[in-house]
């Protein structure tokens, strides 16, 4: 098997006297998409911010394309290498999609910002993502949920970076826009990057991912490959019903 975009092993990390993470990893592939699935509180969103570099972690390690990028104690990746989806988007809705598109890389030209090229790039990576936009001259506060979580999406993945990670990118959208992200993910996976992505939603999950990391209590109870996995397995290690007997323990 090819190496690991990203490599994730053994995290620990505490707040304080609270145990967020004790033993998390997990290993994300070129082409695939891997779903981190858990209940509230599971540590989801503690292992993004650690792999994001928002908080420190206190041991384990993270690899990027085989490299060491953290040690315990200091930062994780930063924006090296990874391109990420906040839950909240931000997004700037007075701005419109072209600007947003291009926020923190605006083009330039004999020192002025180049409208002209920022809208031709925002319609390309658009296009390059399928997705039909008639006027990139909308500002955001116009679109809805659905459009706002596909214009993050195409802003993270105009980075460029081997790896894209989503945090719950279909939690506050309907049917026909769940579909829209759906496919955009699809669309990135064929392209070959590694996605990461955090969802709720198993029936996203069993829809669009190759892969399933179960988190419970800050601990990974295993992985499957969705083709090997049945949602009730997923359901019963996401509630302990399956699963290690040391986290039913220490619970
Ligand atoms: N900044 C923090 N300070 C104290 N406890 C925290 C903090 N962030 C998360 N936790 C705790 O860590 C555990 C995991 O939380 P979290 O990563 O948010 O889970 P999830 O995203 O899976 O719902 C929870 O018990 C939560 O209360
Ligand atoms: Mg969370």
């Amino acid at each position: 098997m090819a190496e690991p975009v990203l490599e994730v092993s053994g995290l620990t990390k505490s707040f304080g006297s609270v145990v967020a993470l004790s033993d998390v990893s997990f290993a994300a592939y070129a082409g695939e998409v891997h779903a981190i699935v858990g209940d509230n509180g599971a540590g989801k969103s503690t292992a993004v911010k650690i792999i994001t570099g928002i908080h420190t972690l206190d041991g384990g390690e993270i690899r990027l394309q085989g490299e060491p990028v953290s040690r315990p104690g200091a930062g994780g990746l930063g924006d090296q290498g990874i391109a990420v989806v906040y839950q909240d988007l931000a997004l700037v809705e007075c701005l419109d999609i072209a600007t947003n598109l291009s926020l923190g890389q605006l083009p330039r030209r004999f020192g002025v910002l180049d409208r002209k090229r920022m809208r031709r790039d925002a319609s390309e990576v658009l296009r390059s993502l399928k997705v039909r936009v008639t006027d990139v001259t909308t500002p955001v506060g116009l679109l809805s949920g659905g459009q706002r979580q596909i214009i993050a999406i195409a802003r993270a993945v105009r980075q460029k970076r081997p790896l894209v990670l989503l945090d719950e990118p279909t939690a506050a959208l309907g049917v026909q826009e769940t579909a829209h992200v759906g496919e955009i993910i699809d669309e990135l996976k064929r392209s070959g990057e590694a996605i990461v992505c955090i969802s709720h939603d198993l029936d996203f999950v069993f829809r669009h991912a190759d892969r399933i990391t179960v988190l419970r209590l800050g601990r990974t109870v295993g992985t499957r490959l969705v083709s090997e996995t049945s949602r009730s397995e997923v359901v019963g290690m996401i509630t302990g019903a399956i699963g290690r007997a040391d986290i039913e323990e220490a619970a």
